[in-house]
């Protein structure tokens, strides 16, 4: 089968489109026939090793953690699936997922695609839309409240806007100036531009700063500027990590994506019927996987990035 390799740790102009042997079902596995992957942040960190002390992968290594497409075979113990089932499903890191057949455990990170979410769609929602239902859990968003989500045009910022969205009162997004209508079609109420001072912007529209943060995309200190527009005693959330507190009692907890059990279907259902918008902002059929991730690291793009199998 063809698989998207990566022999070692180095540039994405180093992966390279091979051939590996077929995988197999074991007892609690499934096989699928691979239709979309959606891209990730954290695939190019895998793939160039800026990740190895904490998440070291095995080479050859295969990129692409959310995969749609039909189960081809089961294990022998596997009876919630069977042959010819849509599904999507969430790889982890490290992944596997680019690649024409794909095993995946039979647990909470495997669910029926229904009918009303195609497969590009599929593939994107994974780990974006769970990811960020864990960040608006944990930052428990209560009704009224105003929040800042930082990274809002990316896999995991566009839905975590229309998460929060649900319970806020008002929700400010970031990106460029020509990111504005994208987020306010998410329900942003409004832009803040990403390349200028967040918490200067925020204070022009709510004095005391956003009773929260959600930053996906910053880690470190760089999640001071976000902090700022946060009011005192405010708190923040991040997927990434960083301080435990910031100036001003501004609390921070730093989450990784959580998938309970039902809640991939659940995302799939909301999905599928209008609830969640899925924002798709490329797709590369697989022949151009490698401009895929070069795009992915280098332009601009509101929305996932998809590549068709
Ligand atoms: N802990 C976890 O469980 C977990 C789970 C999922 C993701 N993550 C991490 O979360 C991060 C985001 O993942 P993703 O898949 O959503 O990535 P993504 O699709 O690349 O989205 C990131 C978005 O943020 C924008 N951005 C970059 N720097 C920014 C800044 N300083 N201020 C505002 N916006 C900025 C990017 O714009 P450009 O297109 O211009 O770059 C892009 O639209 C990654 O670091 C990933 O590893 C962690």
């Amino acid at each position: 089968m063809k698989a998207l390799v990566s022999a070692s740790y180095g540039p994405l102009e180093a992966l390279e489109v091979t051939d590996l042997p077929a995988p197999r079902p074991e007892p609690g596995e499934v096989l699928l026939r691979t239709e979309a992957v959606s891209l990730n942040g954290v695939d190019p960190k895998l793939v160039t090793g800026a990740m190895k002390d904490f998440v070291p992968v095995r080479h050859p290594f295969v990129p692409g953690a959310d995969v749609a497409g039909v189960v081809e075979a089961v294990g022998p113990d596997v009876t919630r699936f069977a042959a010819g089932d849509p599904v999507i499903a969430a790889l982890g890191a490290p992944s596997g997922g680019l690649a024409e057949l794909v095993v995946v455990k039979d647990d909470a990170r495997l669910a029926v695609r229904p009918a009303g979410l195609d497969a590009v769609r599929g593939a994107a929602l994974v780990t974006g839309a769970a990811t960020a239902l864990t960040v608006v859990d944990a930052a428990d968003v209560g009704p009224g409240e105003t929040v800042l989500v930082v990274g809002a045009t990316g896999g995991v910022g566009s839905f975590t806007v229309q998460l929060a969205r649900r319970t806020a009162g008002q929700v400010f997004a970031t990106g460029r100036a020509d990111d504005e209508a994208f987020l306010l079609g998410l329900g942003a109420h409004a832009l803040i531009d990403r390349e200028a001072d967040l918490a200067a912007q925020i204070r022009r529209l709510v004095p005391a700063g956003v009773d929260v943060v959600l930053d996906v995309v910053q880690a470190g200190p760089a999640l001071a500027s976000s902090a700022a527009a946060a009011r005192p005693g405010g708190r923040l959330v991040s997927v990434l990590g960083g301080p435990p507190a910031f100036d001003r009692g501004v609390g921070a907890s730093y989450v990784s994506t959580q998938f309970p059990p039902g809640r991939l279907a659940d995302l799939a259902a909301q999905a599928a019927d209008g609830r969640l918008d899925v924002p798709v902002g490329a797709t590369y059929p697989f022949a151009d996987v490698r401009s895929a991730y070069l795009d992915f690291t280098t332009k601009h793009v509101a929305g996932k990035y998809v590549v068709t199998f």
